[in-house]
């Protein structure tokens, strides 16, 4: 048996962190893709169990099939470990999954960890899709996305749920908890910048939690804002023809709320600020910010002159486009 799936990197365009709190937020996927490769593997022995590599992180692990709940990891403890343990846990719990014999699986990824761009949901919803097939199993995408999140809980604690969204279902997603909405987004143009700072989403997402604890009269208005403002890119983003202009500006004062909440950096605000001034309409930190990347909107006459900012200011820019597939699986043999 050999299964292969994949799931896409994200962007988030408007309302990280506020989504945390019941905010909407808009996310798009990106053609940046993890993939995971599962094999069966015979080894002739009573013991079925996996064999997690992630070679470019230079990740070796086993997880014990058998023990379901108590699933023992050995050799490393990366949370994609621990995270895939949980994704087995959950579907023996929820589907009675069972797998005929042991396996081996292989995660490589396009994506950059650590910024910003969902790099660890797409390894959970790609292997949740593989881990599915090869147990027999047919998931919906609503019912591979809610055990990604599962996994997502391991490496993000509160996480909203957006990530996992986006990366399973593709295109672009208004998504307001429990309320999800996949909507058709018009063509544009966005550079990444990736500031190439790892950070933790976990510890920049309790930041915040910590400082609306002690200014809530400060941070609960500020977060009704971020979902204003998300609505009103909603309507920008589906009203013909596109104002750019204004979803630009859109970026920039949602960058002005980051800022205000305390997740941008010095890092960020430079490629932003270089973005700007060489012919961005509008630039913004994405995902949780305090380092990772931001993105920029610009008219595609702009790309070069942008992307070359982000360079000089330290950065280093990623072109993508839209991906609407959302996670693929495909059974090989
Ligand atoms: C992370 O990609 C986005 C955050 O809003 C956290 C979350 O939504 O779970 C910072």
């Amino acid at each position: 048996m050999k299964v292969k799936a994949s799931a896409p990197a994200k962007v988030i365009l408007f309302g990280e962190h506020a989504v945390v709190y019941g905010q909407p937020a808009i996310a798009v996927a990106i053609d940046k893709r993890a993939t995971v490769t599962l094999t069966s593997k015979n080894n002739n022995t009573e013991k079925k169990e996996i064999v997690l590599k992630a070679l470019d992180l230079k990740l070796e692990a086993t997880i014990n099939l058998h023990s379901g709940k108590n699933v023992i990891l050995a050799n490393h403890h990366d949370k994609i470990v621990e995270a895939t343990a949980k994704i087995i846990e959950v579907m023996k719990e929820r589907h009675d999954a069972d797998w005929p014999e042991s396996m081996e699986i292989t995660i490589v990824s396009q994506i950059p960890r650590g910024a910003g761009l969902g790099s660890s949901a797409a390894i959970s919803v790609a292997s949740t899709a593989a881990l599915a097939t090869a147990a027999g199993i047919q998931l919906s995408k609503d019912e591979i996305s809610s055990i990604a999140f599962e996994a997502e809980r391991i490496h993000h604690g509160t996480p909203s749920g957006i990530d996992n969204t986006i990366s399973t279902f593709g295109g672009a997603v208004y998504f307001k908890r429990p309320e999800v909405k996949n909507f058709s987004i018009p063509s544009f143009s966005l550079i990444i910048g990736d500031t190439k700072k790892e950070r933790e989403t976990k510890k920049v997402v309790l930041g915040v939690k910590e400082r609306k604890e002690r200014l809530p009269h400060i941070y609960n208005p500020l977060l009704d804002v971020f979902g204003n403002l998300v609505d009103e890119a909603l309507q920008v983003l589906t009203t013909e023809p596109l104002e750019l202009e204004t979803l630009g500006h859109l970026f920039n004062v949602n960058q002005g709320l980051l800022n205000a909440i305390g997740v941008s950096s010095l890092e960020l605000e430079q490629l932003i600020w270089a973005s700007r001034n060489a012919g961005a309409l509008g630039a913004k930190l994405t995902g949780a910010g305090a380092g990772g990347s931001m993105i920029a909107l610009i008219e595609t006459k702009k790309e070069q002159n942008v992307s070359e900012a982000i360079k000089n200011a330290g950065g280093e820019p990623l072109t993508v486009s839209i991906d609407t597939k959302g996670v693929i699986t495909e059974e090989m043999e």
